[in-house]
């Protein structure tokens, strides 16, 4: 790692709202299948760049619970992609040592994507150098609502006392149970929302927001992004002393 110089303060966990494909396609004068293409095969150069800038979580968002609103056109493309870069990036992960896992809810995703999401979260379960999780119809408010039903039914069942319950007890049923918070979360494309990814898990994350269209963000672009967030200071309520 000494090579390259990780940043001392860097963070340990990046989250990324991976926005834009569809306008550069459109720059182009091409169909916004195109910018998602262009978009997958970004992905690659990003978790490559993990280990050298000291970054052991990287979880990216790629679908969100509110883009099946998008049309049946592009919904299926975007499965269709999906399903091709698993099959196609499996092998290139493992060697990678990057551990795959995926977010959201896959009870509306089709079973052929589902079979393969966990055919690589098993195929990669004994790697960790990198921990990759990648968010497919994926909302931060349908995670809650979902972690909330299942604390629900362990309460309804006595094995969660109701006075019991505090942050951390909820934290424990979303479906990032096992990952820490992110550090920092990177949103490419110019626009300064969240649009529903990671709510609870960014409560004192530090944001950073670029022009940078996904299909453009390089590894450089990335880097001088993670070099930023060291001279931030971080308070999380409290007073430097
Ligand atoms: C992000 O790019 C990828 C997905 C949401 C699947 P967009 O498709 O949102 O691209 P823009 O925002 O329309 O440019
Ligand atoms: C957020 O981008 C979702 C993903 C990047 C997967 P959107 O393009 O869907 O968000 P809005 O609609 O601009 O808020
Ligand atoms: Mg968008």
């Amino acid at each position: 790692m000494a090579e390259t110089g990780a940043p001392e303060n860097g963070p340990q966990h990046v989250a990324i709202i991976m926005d834009g494909n569809g306008r550069w396609a459109q720059n182009r004068g091409r169909p916004r299948l195109f910018g998602h293409q262009a978009g997958a095969s970004r992905v690659r150069e990003i978790v490559a760049a993990c280990p050298d800038l000291g970054i052991r979580y990287l979880t990216i968002f790629a679908f969100s619970t509110e883009n099946w609103k998008r049309t049946q056109a592009e919904v299926t493309g975007l499965m269709t992609l999906f399903r091709r870069y698993i099959t196609k990036e499996a092998q290139a992960l493992l060697k990678q040592g990057v551990r795959v896992r995926f977010i959201g809810d896959r009870d509306r995703l089709e079973p052929k994507l589902v079979d393969l999401m966990n055919e690589l979260e098993e195929l990669t379960a004994g790697n960790d150098l990198v921990h990759m999780t990648v968010a497919i119809n994926y909302g931060g408010r349908d995670e809650v609502a979902r972690a909330t039903k299942r604390m629900a039914h362990e309460v309804a069942a006595g094995r969660i006392n109701p006075d019991d319950v505090d942050a951390e007890t909820l934290a424990r049923f979303l479906d990032t149970c096992v990952l820490p918070d992110p550090d920092l979360v990177i949103r490419t494309s110019g626009e300064a929302r969240i649009s529903n990814f990671l709510l609870w898990q960014s409560a004192y994350a530090e944001y950073e927001f670029t022009p940078i269209l996904w299909p453009d963000f390089t590894r450089d672009h990335f880097a001088e992004i993670v070099a930023r967030y060291a001279n931030r200071e971080r308070r999380y309520g409290g007073v430097k002393v």
